[in-house]
């Protein structure tokens, strides 16, 4: 067995284990920063926010705001003594508050602090600023209309002779599709709370993927060294990505307020704030030429990928790079070259959000597959499984990177049985022919996602685990709790790799203080980094609690055995807590700090080579949809979906991830639709304007399976594989779907092209487009 592997399964790895708050969560009784009983005397923090994309600042007038009841202070630019920066990308292009000029609507340009959180949002409103406007650039076209700056350095994928195979190539497609942006919609909306110490010292309890990072931003911004800050996390209530870099400023902002009144200082923005001044994910045009044979194998792929970066660099760099490492979903191009462009606009800074800009890059991929389909006249389904990745000289991605996974075939075909498409195609294009008005689209789109993140550094963890003289274990790690099941997933790994039930497990929150210079929680990389460092942990407690039992037992360590709820020395069983407690009579460390770091990842982007993912994940989903060419207006009928989670480390976690990541993706693909107005205001900053996907738009039938065959190649935790992400893509096959029903209005001889997300106005314009014989 490999060393890197629980040396025994016991208790509950691979089960069905409930999420460790799940009773909490729908008792109400699980703890947010909102609902922590605050310190005495805690003061109250609202944001006054810009009316203007792009302007010179004036004149700021607070008189009116200083006068107003409860009012503290008012924090500026001028009140930081550290750096006004809250940069992710160290780039310093991030002010906490704007200042000389504001790059975007909403962009925060002070903080008023009072003794309750409604003095200070009145407060803030009551601020008078006078602007110069300056020429804005809102999106991506604006963006490249205007020169096409950029907000960080483009990346290129290349591999083959792109000229070549176009030239050679017996048909060629160019188009661009637009592909929506999308707002993360946490139920806990970004929030902190700071709490002065001792000398520099301040405690922030952030809600926040990313602990360690507002560890340095907290230090930069009050010029003080990081030992100085602890952040904790007990939980988010979702973060989805915006909490990963969004998090930033909320947290600097109280802890500024903190040490300057030395007092308790909380910062919670109302929901159309938090829409208006965060990030989302990037809204992105792609201009692609393909070429390919008649056959519908794709020959050459050239495409350029404009993606709207707002006013900052945040993680737009990774967030376009992941866009092209994605760019082949699972297909290979003989000859490609895909290009990136993180354009700057005067917009809020997009950001990290689930699948990180490969849902964007695959998306495109898929777009160009339906295109060749319906110029010959095919199942788009087909020219898929035509362009799969194989096993021999078809086995290498745009970076370079050798394919060594591919289960794409296997996942694919047993999805394509098990959900009966071919005979349900059948009968939707026979049911079409007949049915004047409503339209059915049935599609099968397969995933491929790369796991690892491309920062490679970002690739290593740590864990805290501590057993107690009665044989209890305290649980520390650097991953957090977003929802997703992390923590439980990390305590059944050491319950198993202890032998011990998951009650003898105390899961701690994250702190800085516990675990230091953690990665965000992103990626899909929690379990695979934390659950591996807590079995490092573990591993060495185990190793000094044999040498101990062997010593104490008098047999040797070879034939001391852990058995379930202790260990068996010779012919005597230890129960683990009598273990503990003779372990420290005798001296015996009983606490250990874990490491992982991921093997094999490394990535050049100056050449664009590398191996920059430890493996692969890999999923396909059948979606049926029926639309009303009348009204645009449609249902999803029926989901069939199977994924690949290697060996699962907790089955109804995953399935669970599996349902809400491929809702998310549904939402992001055909209702949710960010509109900002012709001055760079968002107007759909409310759920009454913005609308994420309703309990009752779950399909009917949904039809979730893991592939249980599948185990990871490579010497995962559990040999399982990453499940937070790859599933938002399954929601492809939906967009694919409505595209089939809508081409069916002129009996699939037009590509329907539609853009997303495909609300019901851009389904019922694509059927009068295509009516009217237009692409
Ligand atoms: N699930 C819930 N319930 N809430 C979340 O915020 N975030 C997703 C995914 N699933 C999220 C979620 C995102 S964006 C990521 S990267 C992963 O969870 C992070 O957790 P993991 O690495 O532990 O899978
Ligand atoms: N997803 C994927 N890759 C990443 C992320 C993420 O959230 N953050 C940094 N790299």
């Amino acid at each position: 067995m490999n060393k890197l592997e629980p040396a025994i399964t016991l208790a509950s790895l691979h089960k069905d284990v409930r999420h460790d708050s799940g009773p909490k969560h729908v008792t109400g009784t699980a703890e947010y920063i909102d609902d922590m009983i605050e310190p005495a005397g805690t003061m109250h923090a609202y944001l006054g926010l810009s009316t203007n994309a792009h302007a010179e600042i004036i004149n700021i007038d607070f008189s009116a705001t200083k006068a107003a009841p409860g009012v503290i202070g008012v924090l500026t630019g001028d009140d930081i003594p550290g750096e006004n920066d809250v940069s992710p990308s160290h780039k310093h292009d991030e002010p906490i508050f704007a200042s000389g000029k504001v790059q975007f609507w909403g962009q925060p340009l002070f903080a008023v602090i009072a003794e309750t959180r409604d003095q200070a949002r009145r407060a803030a409103h009551l601020v008078k600023v006078t602007y110069k406007d300056l020429p804005v650039s809102l999106d991506v076209r604006a963006a490249q209309a205007a020169g096409g700056a950029l907000v960080t350095e483009p990346l290129k994928l290349e591999r083959g002779d792109v000229a070549a195979g176009m030239a050679a190539a017996p048909r060629r497609v160019k188009g661009s599709m637009a592909i929506g942006g999308q707002d993360h919609f946490y139920l806990e909306g970004q929030i902190s709370m700071a709490v002065p110490g001792e000398d520099e010292d301040v405690t922030v309890f952030a809600s926040t993927q990313h602990p360690s990072e507002v560890q340095l931003m907290v230090a930069q911004v009050l010029g003080i060294r990081h030992h100085a800050v602890t952040v904790n996390v007990r939980r988010m209530g979702g973060g989805f990505g915006g909490k990963e870099t969004q998090s930033n400023l909320f947290a600097a902002v109280a802890a500024l307020a903190a040490k300057k009144w030395n007092r308790a200082c909380k910062l919670r923005p109302d929901r159309d704030d938090d829409m208006t001044a965060t990030g989302k994910r990037h809204d992105f045009v792609v201009d692609y030429d393909v070429g390919y044979d008649d056959t519908g194998k794709i020959v050459a792929v050239d495409a350029v990928y404009g993606a709207r970066a707002g006013f900052s660099s945040d993680l737009s760099g990774p967030v376009t790079d992941r866009a092209l490492f994605h760019a082949d979903n699972a297909y290979w191009y003989p000859a490609v070259r895909v290009r990136s462009e993180p354009l700057y606009t005067n917009t809020v800074s997009n950001t990290a959000f689930r699948g990180f800009g490969g849902p964007q890059g695959m998306l495109a991929a898929e777009r160009w597959i339906e295109d060749i389909a319906y110029d010959l006249g095919k199942d788009p389904l087909e020219i898929r499984k035509a362009n799969f990745y194989g096993t021999d000289t078809n086995n290498v991605t745009p970076y370079h990177q050798t394919v060594a996974d591919n289960i794409v075939h296997r996942v694919v075909d047993e999805l394509e049985t098990s959900s009966d498409y071919q005979a349900r195609r059948a009968a939707i294009v026979k049911y079409n022919a007949g049915s004047p008005i409503l339209k059915k689209g049935i599609a099968l789109t397969p995933v491929k996602f790369g796991i690892s993140f491309t920062a490679t550094w970002y690739n290593q963890a740590g864990a805290l685990v501590h057993v107690y003289k009665d044989g209890s274990i305290h649980l520390s790690h650097g991953g957090t709790e977003m929802g997703q099941g992390l923590y439980v997933k990390v305590a059944q790994v050491l319950a198993d790799a202890f032998g011990v039930g998951l009650d003898v497990i105390k899961i701690m929150g994250t702190s800085t203080g516990k675990v230091p210079n953690t990665s965000a929680t992103a990626a899909s990389s929690g379990s695979d980094l934390n659950g591996m460092a807590a079995w490092d942990a573990a591993r060495q407690i185990k190793e000094r609690l044999v040498v101990h039992a062997a010593r104490l037992y008098q047999c040797s360590e070879a034939s001391v055995q852990w058995v379930a709820g202790g260990i068996q020395a010779g012919d005597k069983f230890v129960p683990f807590a009598e273990l503990a407690a003779s372990a420290y009579l005798n001296r015996v460390q009983l606490s250990a700090a874990g490491f992982y770091q991921v093997p094999k990842i490394h990535w050049d982007r100056a050449t664009g080579r590398g191996h920059p993912f430890y493996y692969f994940a890999y999923g396909a989903a059948v979606s049926e949809v029926t639309i009303d060419t009348l009204s645009g207006e449609y249902t999803v009928d029926r989901v069939d979906i199977l994924h690949d989670v290697g060996r699962s480390l907790n089955p109804a976690i995953d399935i669970g991830q599996i349902e809400g990541g491929f809702i998310q993706g549904m939402g992001w693909l055909t209702t949710e639709e960010l509109v900002w107005d012709d001055k760079g205001q968002l107007r759909t900053k409310a759920p009454s304007t913005y609308k994420i996907p309703l309990a009752s738009d779950v399909p009917p039938v949904f039809n979730v399976k893991l592939a249980e065959w599948s185990v990871n190649k490579e010497p995962t935790i559990g040999r399982s594989k990453a499940v937070g992400e790859p599933p938002l893509m399954l929601a492809m096959s939906v967009v694919e779907a409505l595209s089939m029903a809508v081409a069916s209005v002129v009996d699939y001889t037009i590509a329907p092209r539609l853009d997303t997300p495909a609300t019901p106005e851009r389904v019922l314009m694509a059927c009068e487009r295509l009516k009217g014989g237009r692409q």
